[in-house]
């Protein structure tokens, strides 16, 4: 039975993948750090079949001690800071977590045992300004936040690591990927969520910032399975995830409130609160390297992932099923 030690098992990614380890038959270890109330909603339903271990990205004993409990096979980091706004207030703790925590990471593997397979969640924010259209593994970084930049060390250290110590180091530079256990911020979930209960008429409105940007997104659960390909090669490498279609975010505005039945013009408001210092105006990924060498391709269209997340938010404040 192979084991695997997840970082983020509490959030939205961690979540699908342990599932899909679960099934596969593996013994799952998970890193979750201390607090005062617990916050296991997205593993309630697996948390009996979890090992949990304490240990925090900022602080390098807890995670050689959590490395050195479970003796994983493979180790994906997918902690982080991970929302791109908050980065530009808290820049230093978005540094610490989200780049030098994956340095403390792969110092454990260094210490512990070499042989551990490791996966980056790296990210399409690497890409920010974008250099090239589509965005491929070659394409040069120009990240536009300090979480983007904080990525771009992620990823550095370790194809560093890889090259310094041989270790079996996989950067996944994953385009944007929602579900319905996506945090109440990011803008599909906020305009899932927001537009449900406008539908319930619980409010009227909901404010949002750029209605233009581009982006490319998937079905969570569809990429987590492209995570655990790449540690099942021969040899390690970077690999972008992602459809290959963009979308704005006034197409996923106006499919939301559609299948709804709503007019969106009626109910959405610009709020300049909600725009970024520096935004990455369009991302669109070319993932035909992960389609021929991993044989990894998206299920779910942009469509049905928005209708996904429409019903389950539906359900979710009614406790029924919506009618079509
Ligand atoms: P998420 O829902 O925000 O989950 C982040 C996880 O990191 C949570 O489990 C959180 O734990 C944990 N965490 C944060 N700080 C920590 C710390 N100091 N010590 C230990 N754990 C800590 O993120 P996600 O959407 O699942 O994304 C997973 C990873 O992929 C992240 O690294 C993200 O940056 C990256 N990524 C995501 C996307 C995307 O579109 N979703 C695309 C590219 C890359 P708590 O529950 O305790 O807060
Ligand atoms: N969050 C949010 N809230 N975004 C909004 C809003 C709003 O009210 N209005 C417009 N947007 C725009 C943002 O300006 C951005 O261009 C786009 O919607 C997507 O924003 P998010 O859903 O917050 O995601 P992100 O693209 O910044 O970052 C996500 O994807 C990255 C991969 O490219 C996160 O999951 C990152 O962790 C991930 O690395």
């Amino acid at each position: 039975m192979k084991k695997a030690l997840i970082t983020g098992i509490t959030g939205q990614d961690g979540s699908y993948l342990a599932e899909l380890l679960l099934e596969k038959g593996y013994e799952v270890y998970g890193m979750v750090r201390r607090s005062s109330t617990e916050n296991f909603g997205r593993i309630e339903h697996i948390r009996d079949k979890i090992k949990f271990l304490q240990a925090d990205l900022l602080d390098q004993f807890s995670i050689i001690s959590a490395v050195k409990e479970a003796n994983p096979d493979e180790i994906y980091n997918l902690a982080a800071q991970s929302f791109v706004p908050t980065s530009w207030d808290q820049p230093v703790l978005t540094g610490e977590f989200t780049a030098l925590g994956v340095t403390r990471i792969l110092e454990a593997i260094r210490h512990v045992n070499r042989d551990i397979k490791f996966y980056q969640a790296s990210s399409s924010e690497m890409f920010g300004k974008v250099l090239e259209v589509p965005q491929k593994e070659t394409t040069p970084f120009y990240p536009r936040s300090p979480y983007g930049v904080a990525k771009v060390y992620g990823h550095y250290i370790t194809v560093n690591y890889r090259e310094s110590y041989n270790i079996f180091g996989c950067s996944g530079i994953l385009f944007n990927h929602e579900s319905p256990r996506r945090g109440l911020e990011f803008v599909t979930r906020k305009v899932t969520y927001n537009a449900v209960k406008i539908k319930l008429n619980l409010q009227d409105t909901i404010s949002l910032g750029n209605l233009d940007a581009k982006r490319d997104w998937g079905f969570a659960g569809d990429y987590v399975e492209a995570m655990w390909l790449m540690l099942q090669q021969d040899k390690p490498d970077n690999y972008v995830i992602a459809t290959g279609e963009t979308h704005t975010v006034q197409e996923l505005v106006e499919i939301a409130f559609g299948y709804l039945n709503l007019d969106w013009k009626n109910h959405v408001k610009i709020d300049p609160r909600f725009i970024r210092p520096a935004e990455v105006e369009l991302l669109i990924g070319d993932s035909s390297k992960a389609r021929a060498k991993l044989g990894w391709k998206p299920k779910v269209s942009f469509e049905n992932l928005v209708k996904m997340m429409i019903d389950s938010d539906y359900k979710l404040l009614t406790g029924k099923q919506k009618n079509s």
